[in-house]
């Protein structure tokens, strides 16, 4: 019904156009003519029953139950994978095994002929190069990366409508998650990472851990999922959780139509910082980090946890878990969110928060050379580069820039003489057990410290609030000590 309106409004609007166009002013004009037919929809299977498992057409036969979906994944690069490559290409085996839908036969480099593999489920590879009419529209219906790459042949009647889902990257070893084996890089890359390792934790031991209520939101993929997609909000994951991974961080359904980004990113939204003392979330005045594209996926789980609550019972009657949670790097960046000792002056402006993609930019993205020319590219080991921060800290070979870093080092140490431990290691190994027979005034003192630390830059996500907590810790612990 909708369509047979939205083809006959489309002429209507362009005849007004030309309408205008030619000058004409005064009242509407009476309705243009019906328009012509749309094109005719993709051919159908040949015969009631088919041979061939894929319904393809880019989710066409999805359309009607999953409108919305089918929408959004077309706004995203897999829907242009084919398309995209040049027409060369676009007859090469060893091109199409990754920008196609339904190739299952392995083909290395410089492979141009090829057998398709027995164990079939008749996509692309089974109607390369064949001439009938029915493998070329078979061809047209599998060009690109489609919803069946990843949730298994559906078509074409329904009779199969069982899709896969899977939450996972890699379980007990095995490669679980739908985007193998096109993205193999991105896998290596995330196997070396904190996320793809966690401490070497079997997936039990990992499960155990992370799946309660309170930790999995940040420490597991499907936590994460129910958290920021609606549909998922009370799904029952069987008590399954697994590491943060692939579609942890992309939903391969936001497209940048879709309210993500340029990435399939899910969650790029601002986020507040929890301990805002005397205001309220959503007031606007509450500080929070928004406006860093890509970077928005990674400050939802990165940051410091602790409300006003928490933080004024921790330093009022001390904490087994003294300080913010192990991950205030969020809150670091943009200045704000570790307990502030009152009458003292903190500066959160620094010169990085003019780094667009800020976390992602230092992080991940590096220029690579690619068809020949430089690119940038993003990398899934999640760790710095050196030649990240070269175009503007010319000539460095460590990220200790102007010894910002040994400068945080060394006032941690201090602050840690202070308290009487030998140094700032020691300090953090006796912390939990001693911190609760402090006086409140030293755990004022003691939470910037730990909240520098815990971030683990050791001031380079915020040169300036880094070192104004420890100098005023350091300052109000001696002004005590003097009294
Ligand atoms: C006739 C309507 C209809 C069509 C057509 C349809 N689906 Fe579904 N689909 C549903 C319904 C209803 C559900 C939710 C049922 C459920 O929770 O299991 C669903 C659920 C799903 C799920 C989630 C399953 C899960 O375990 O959470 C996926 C993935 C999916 N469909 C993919 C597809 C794809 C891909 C196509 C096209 C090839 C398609 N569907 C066509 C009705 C349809
Ligand atoms: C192992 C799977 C695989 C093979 C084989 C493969 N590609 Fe890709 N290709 C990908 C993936 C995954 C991406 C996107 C991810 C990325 O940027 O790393 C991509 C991206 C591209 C892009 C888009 C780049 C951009 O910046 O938008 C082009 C063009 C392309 N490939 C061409 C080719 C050509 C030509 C061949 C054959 C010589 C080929 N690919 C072979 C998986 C593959
Ligand atoms: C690149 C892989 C990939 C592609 C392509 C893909 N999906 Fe999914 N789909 C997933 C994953 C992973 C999940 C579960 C996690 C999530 O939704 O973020 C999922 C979940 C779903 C769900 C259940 C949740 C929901 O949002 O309702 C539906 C329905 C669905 N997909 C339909 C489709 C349809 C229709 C298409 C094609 C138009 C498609 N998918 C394309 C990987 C994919
Ligand atoms: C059948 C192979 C294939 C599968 C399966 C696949 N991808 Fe891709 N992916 C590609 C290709 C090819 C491109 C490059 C598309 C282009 O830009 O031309 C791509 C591009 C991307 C991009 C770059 C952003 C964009 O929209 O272009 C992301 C992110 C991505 N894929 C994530 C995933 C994730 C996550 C999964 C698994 C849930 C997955 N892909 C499954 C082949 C695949
Ligand atoms: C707001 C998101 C968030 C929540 C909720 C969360 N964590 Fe974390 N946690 C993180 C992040 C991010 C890291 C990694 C920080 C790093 O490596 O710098 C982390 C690190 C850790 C570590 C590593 C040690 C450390 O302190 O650096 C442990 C252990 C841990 N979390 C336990 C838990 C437990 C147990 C829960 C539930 C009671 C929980 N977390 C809830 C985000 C969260
Ligand atoms: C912790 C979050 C996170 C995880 C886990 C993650 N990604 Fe990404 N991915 C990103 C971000 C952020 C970008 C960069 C976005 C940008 O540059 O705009 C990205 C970029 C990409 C791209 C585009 C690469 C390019 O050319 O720049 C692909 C493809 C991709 N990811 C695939 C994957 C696959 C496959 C996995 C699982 C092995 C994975 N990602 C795991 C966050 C993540
Ligand atoms: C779903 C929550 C989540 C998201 C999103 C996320 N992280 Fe993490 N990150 C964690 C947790 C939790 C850890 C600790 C290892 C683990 O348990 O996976 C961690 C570990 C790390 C580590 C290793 C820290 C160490 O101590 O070795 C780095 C670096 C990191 N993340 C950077 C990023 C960046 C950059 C992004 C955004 C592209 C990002 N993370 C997105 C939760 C997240
Ligand atoms: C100016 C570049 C830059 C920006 C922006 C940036 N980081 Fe970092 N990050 C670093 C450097 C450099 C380190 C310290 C690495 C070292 O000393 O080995 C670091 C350390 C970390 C660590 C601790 C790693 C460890 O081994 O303990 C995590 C986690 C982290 N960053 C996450 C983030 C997140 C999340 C954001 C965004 C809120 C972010 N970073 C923004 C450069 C940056
Ligand atoms: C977009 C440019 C830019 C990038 C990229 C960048 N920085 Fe900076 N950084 C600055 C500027 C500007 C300052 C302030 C310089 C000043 O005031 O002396 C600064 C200051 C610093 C400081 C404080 C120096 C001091 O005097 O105490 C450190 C440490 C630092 N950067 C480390 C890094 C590291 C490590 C990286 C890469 C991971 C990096 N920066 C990437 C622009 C950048």
């Amino acid at each position: 019904m909708s369509r047979i309106v939205k083809q006959g409004l489309l002429p209507a609007l362009l005849l007004c156009g030309l309408l205008i166009l030619a000058g004409c002013e005064g009242d509407q004009g009476p309705q243009g003519a019906q328009g012509p037919e749309g094109p005719a929809g993709p051919p159908g299977p040949p015969g009631g029953t088919s041979e061939f498992t894929f319904a393809g057409y880019q989710g066409e036969a999805c359309l009607h139950c999953h409108g919305r979906t089918v929408a959004d994944v077309r706004t995203t690069g897999h829907n242009f994978a084919y398309a995209g490559l040049d027409a060369a290409s676009q007859d090469l085996p060893y091109c199409l095994q990754c920008h196609t839908t339904g190739w299952d036969t392995p083909i290395a480099y410089g492979v141009t002929e090829f057998e398709p593999s027995g164990d079939d489920v008749h996509g692309y590879d089974d109607y390369y190069g064949v001439e009938t009419t029915v493998a070329a529209s078979r061809r047209d219906a599998l060009e690109n990366v489609q919803c069946e790459s990843c949730h298994g042949a559906m078509g074409p009647d329904f009779n199969a409508h069982t899709p896969n889902v899977v939450f996972s990257t890699i379980v007990d070893g095995e490669i679980t998650a739908s985007c193998m084996p096109c993205h193999e890089g991105q896998l290596e890359e995330w196997q070396t990472s904190g996320h793809g390792t966690v401490g070497g934790l079997t997936h039990e031991e990992f499960a155990d851990e992370f799946g309660g209520a309170s930790c999995r939101g940040c420490h597991t993929s499907e936590g994460f999922i129910a958290a920021h997609d609606p549909v998922y909000a009370s799904y029952d994951f069987g008590g399954d959780y697994n590491f943060i991974g692939c579609v942890t961080c992309h939903d391969p359904h936001v497209g940048e139509a879709g309210g993500g980004n340029q990435a399939q990113l899910r969650a790029v939204g601002a986020v507040e910082v929890v301990y805002a003392p005397g205001l309220t979330p959503g007031d606007p005045e509450v500080p929070r980090m928004e406006g860093y594209g890509a970077a928005q996926t990674c400050a939802q789980c990165h940051r410091a946890r602790r409300d006003a609550t928490n933080v004024s019972g921790q330093i009022n009657n001390g904490s087994s878990r003294f300080g913010p949670h192990g991950s205030p790097q969020m809150d670091m960046f943009i200045g704000a969110g570790s307990y502030e000792i009152p009458g003292y002056a903190y500066e959160r402006d620094h010169l990085h928060k003019n780094i667009d993609d800020a976390c992602v930019k230092c992080h991940m993205v590096r220029e690579v050379l690619l068809h020949g020319e430089l690119q940038d590219h993003s990398f899934h080991t999640f760790t710095p580069d050196v030649g990240n921060c070269v175009p503007c800290h010319t000539g460095i070979t460590d990220f200790d820039v102007e010894g910002g870093q040994t400068a945080v080092r060394n006032k941690l140490n201090q602050l840690a003489v202070l308290f009487g431990y030998a140094d700032w290691d020691v300090l953090m190994e006796n912390l939990n057990a001693d911190n609760a027979a402090m006086s409140s005034w030293q755990r004022e003192a003691l939470y910037a410290g730990v909240f520098v630390a815990n971030d683990g830059s050791h001031g380079v996500h915020n040169p300036a609030y880094a070192m104004d907590l420890l100098d005023n810790a350091i300052a109000y612990y001696q002004s005590h000590i003097t009294q």
